[in-house]
């Protein structure tokens, strides 16, 4: 492990203290280290390179330089039941950190992917994979951020965005960072709060895919194919099945047609 800005260095980032690192093999994997070291968080690492940075449902995640890779650990200040709404924070503070770095303008074509995914014009630019823990008495999150800034990784049958190409301008990694935190922190503790998840979940809704987009969702035992429907006030995915029927998930792999690369 080798460190951007001397041994550990925790440098200040806005308003959360920083672990920047040149390279790691996971900056979520070393984020449940520091944790298990005795760190509770708010903590941001930050790599400029991952060597085997980890993706939703066991898949790698490609980080190329120039790309942000950054995990945020969090106490989870809230009963257990509650946490998963952090995918949806997480997927808000996303949006609103894009549009900030984009002059504080709405992106065109970006829209959110449940729970988190960030899309272009349907193709992927961004993934979130949160990850939990208790220590002690303890619950911990992890939320790890992957953004292509730079350049797109080539990700087969898909299709990849970067930034750039979107906004014209570049973005550096802390720069992105500086942004998530400060997005971040504005929803701080909002998914443990019946009212403020509300203003969550509608604040998603508005950045979501539109209503009857055509998606599958892969499940452990699964694969069923319907139209987005919403979210239940739980911020889990309704579905509209081909059968008629409604299905509600609490998890899975969605998948747009969009992000299918043709061959
Ligand atoms: C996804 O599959 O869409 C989630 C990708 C999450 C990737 C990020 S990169 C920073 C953090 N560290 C990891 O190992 N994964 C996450």
């Amino acid at each position: 492990m080798t460190d951007a800005d001397g041994e550990n260095a925790a440098v200040p980032c806005r308003q959360t203290p920083l672990v920047h690192l040149h390279e790691i093999e996971s900056t979520n994997a070393e984020a449940m280290r520091l944790a298990l070291g005795g760190a509770t968080g708010p903590l941001w690492v930050l790599a400029d390179r991952q060597t085997a940075g980890r993706g939703r449902s066991g898949r790698s995640w490609a980080s190329l330089e120039g790309n942000l890779a950054a995990s945020l650990l969090l106490p989870l200040d809230c009963p257990a039941h509650l946490a998963p709404r952090l995918a949806l924070v997480a997927g808000v503070a996303l949006v609103e950190a894009l549009d900030a770095l984009n002059g504080g303008v709405a992106i065109r074509g970006l829209s959110l992917k449940w729970p988190n995914d960030a899309l272009i014009d349907g193709a992927k630019l961004a993934g979130i994979l949160i990850e939990t823990t208790r220590i002690g008495a303890r619950d911990l999150a992890v939320v790890g951020i992957g953004l292509n800034l730079a350049s797109a990784p080539a990700v087969e049958g898909r299709r990849v965005a970067a930034l750039i190409d979107a906004t014209g301008h570049p973005v550096s990694p802390m720069v992105a960072l500086h942004a998530l935190d400060a997005a971040f922190a504005g929803l701080h503790r909002k998914w443990s709060d019946e009212d403020r998840f509300a203003t969550v979940r509608a604040a998603w809704m508005q950045r979501a895919m539109p209503i009857g987009t055509v998606m599958t969702v892969d499940t452990v035992q699964t694969r069923v194919r319907g139209r987005f429907a919403g979210l239940d006030p739980s911020g889990a995915l309704l579905l509209a099945c081909e059968d008629g029927a409604q299905r509600t998930f609490t998890f899975g792999d969605v998948t747009l047609a969009s992000e299918r690369e043709m061959s």
